[in-house]
């Protein structure tokens, strides 16, 4: 695992948008894993500013995000907003799973196959959870879990309630599995902030452990690890 230390937010969001611009603009084909959530927003508005400067296609570029609430379109509505709507990405290229869904176990089903017809995610950005979760995988899942529902622990309702000021906060959601994370050839993790801190320490100090999902990331041959100062205290 490589570590990358930067002072804070701000740094954090150009150095992931770089990453990230760079391997778009270097690839024939390229299927990007997509997160949610406050870490990468400053990424998406740096990818949606140099998007525009250098006038990039992303005809060659398919999204897979990690998650979506049950019952809502919150992601799917997010991921418009900050960054769909601002690079020209064809929408049929773009991909999360459907909350709305009335059959929720057929719909996970269907979106591991849409990643298998893609061909794999070439690279996964993540975010981290104070608990360590990654997507919405809680501590407990299972490492060989694929894209599942899941009930929200209420660490992570409390932590994302603040965005649920126009509708009611599910209490579910469905993400991709463990596994389906750890098939990405390349992994990207942004973390920021003390509250990151704990959940860090045990990524770079703890054993592998389902308690801490986040742990095993150690398992994979390629992920970088993008910290500011907050998120590094503990280590
Ligand atoms: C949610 C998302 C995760 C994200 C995590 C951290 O639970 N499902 O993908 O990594 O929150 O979010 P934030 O970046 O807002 O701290």
């Amino acid at each position: 695992m490589r570590l990358i230390k930067v002072s804070d937010e701000e740094e954090l969001s150009r150095m992931a948008a770089e990453y990230v611009f760079s391997k778009i603009k270097s690839s024939e084909r390229i299927v990007l894993g997509l997160a949610t959530g406050r870490t990468p927003l400053g990424m998406y508005r740096h990818l949606s500013k140099y998007s525009k400067e250098y006038k990039q296609s992303y005809s060659h570029v398919h999204t897979v995000n990690l998650d979506e609430y049950v019952g809502s379109r919150a992601y799917h509505d997010y991921m418009q907003k900050n960054l769909f709507d601002h690079i020209g990405i064809p929408k049929n290229q773009t991909h999360l799973p459907d909350g709305e869904a009335y059959d929720l176990e057929k719909e996970c089903r269907r979106y591991e196959e849409v990643i298998k017809e893609l061909g794999g995610i070439d690279l996964q950005v993540l975010g981290i959870g104070e608990n360590g979760h990654i997507g919405f995988n809680e501590p407990g899942t299972d490492f060989s879990s694929r894209t599942h529902v899941v009930e929200l622990t209420e660490s992570t309702l409390s932590a994302n309630a603040k965005y649920f000021t126009h509708e009611k906060q599910p209490r579910e959601a469905i993400t991709m599995g463990i596994s389906t994370i750890l098939e990405s050839k390349e992994i990207l993790l942004l973390a920021s902030g003390e509250k990151k801190a704990r959940a860090l320490r045990e990524l770079f100090q703890g054993t592998l452990n389902s308690d801490v999902p986040a742990t095993v990331l150690n398992q994979h041959p390629n992920v970088t690890v993008l910290a500011d100062d907050g998120a590094r205290s503990l280590l």
